[in-house]
């Protein structure tokens, strides 16, 4: 590759385009010493694109999405956005907290969501792009407000990206708020280390650090309890290639058309740890995901049926992405022996979690 050609470390910004209310928003681009560059949009603090060389040094975009807002508005499955104020499902859009019901939006049958109706990936947050730290940074805030989706209590969100010279995306996501209320925020990007529109992930070889799953009901909530991997498709210990086990008769599978479940990762309590690693054998590029988080969802793009057409023109097929959505488990707010995701008046929500990327 022309070395002269490579994009100089910084952060840019650029207009994306116009909401349906006419709100404009903007790309902020960071780049970092090694030409890798995260573009993120502050319609959803939506990851549009990431940049990342392969094992001869060839950029590819990695991540699913679309080259302009339009994409986004006119009809993503929250391709790259930021997920709040919970991420995957609360079950029946309902549960009860210090003695009180709460009604949430259901938008996914009768059960809620990733945030309901209008969630955080469909929010315009506030943007500061940065490079007065060593890293290039992107710091989002939003107020999602009281009664938002049903969920009570003004919380006020911030998510700050990062992007470092270790070639890490590293994503912090704070709140505090002035009633009591679940939170479970967590970033959608569906990746494919091949380049994006490349082709399915069957072949990417994945490694899940956990020995338990939660295994889910028909209609993907948690029946509450922990099951042990061992001798199910859901043991990725060692690494294995996703399509290996996937199309084994097996009930949990059939209920996720494939893989669409949480795992809850070996470790002993909120400290950053290795969650899951991926590697594409054609590229040698090699995803590590590290997190604060007791779980991880792993969604292999079951509902894409390429019906969706995104950037370079590319047709999102049957599993051409897959999402590790690091998180509390769904349905965490009704499932008493979960860790909880309650946060109260006089705590902060503070997690981080860390996709590093490499080659082999
Ligand atoms: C999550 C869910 C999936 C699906 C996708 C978005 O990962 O678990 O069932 O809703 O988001 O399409």
């Amino acid at each position: 590759m022309n070395i002269s050609a490579l994009p100089e470390r910084g952060l840019a910004r650029k207009p994306f385009g116009r909401t349906t209310d006419g709100v404009p928003v903007d790309l902020y681009t960071l780049t970092n010493s090694n030409a890798m560059q995260a573009a993120i949009t502050n319609y959803g603090g939506t990851v549009v694109t990431l940049i990342v060389p392969d094992r001869q040094g060839r950029p590819a975009d990695v991540v699913l999405g679309y080259e302009s807002l339009d994409g986004y508005l006119a009809d993503s499955p929250y391709f790259g956005s930021i997920i709040g104020r919970y991420g995957n499902r609360i079950g029946k859009g309902r549960f009860t907290l210090d003695g009180k019901e709460y009604t949430l939006a259901q938008n996914d049958n009768d059960n809620h969501l990733h945030g309901g109706i209008k969630g955080f990936d469909k929010a315009v947050w506030q943007a500061k792009g940065s490079l007065a730290g060593k890293d290039p940074t992107l710091v989002l805030t939003y107020l999602s407000k009281d009664g938002e989706e049903g969920y009570q209590g003004n919380l006020a969100v911030t998510v700050r990206y990062v992007l470092t010279d270790d070639n890490e995306l590293v994503i912090h996501y704070e709140a505090t708020t002035d009633k009591p209320t679940p939170v479970n925020l967590t970033n959608h990007s569906y990746f494919n280390l091949a380049g994006q529109g490349a082709g399915d992930i069957l072949g990417h070889e994945l490694m899940i650090n956990a020995d338990r799953f939660t295994p889910v009901d028909e209609g993907l909530i948690p029946t509450g309890e922990l099951r042990s991997v061992t001798g199910t498709p859901m043991d990725f210990r060692k690494p294995t290639a996703i399509g290996a086990r996937i199309n084994r008769d097996d009930e949990q599978l059939c209920f996720g058309g494939g893989y669409d479940h949480n795992w809850v990762l070996n470790k002993r309590g909120r400290e950053m740890s290795l969650a899951a690693r991926v590697y594409e054998p054609s590229s040698g590029r090699m995803m590590e995901v590290f997190t604060t988080e007791p779980g991880i969802q792993l969604y292999c793009g079951n509902f894409l049926d390429g019906s969706l057409v995104g950037k370079a023109s590319k047709v999102y097929e049957h599993r051409y992405g897959l999402c590790l959505e690091t998180q509390h488990f769904p349905d965490s707010p009704s499932k008493p022996n979960f860790p909880s995701t309650i946060v109260k008046p006089d705590e902060k929500y503070s997690t981080t979690t860390m996709y590093k990327f490499s080659i082999k």
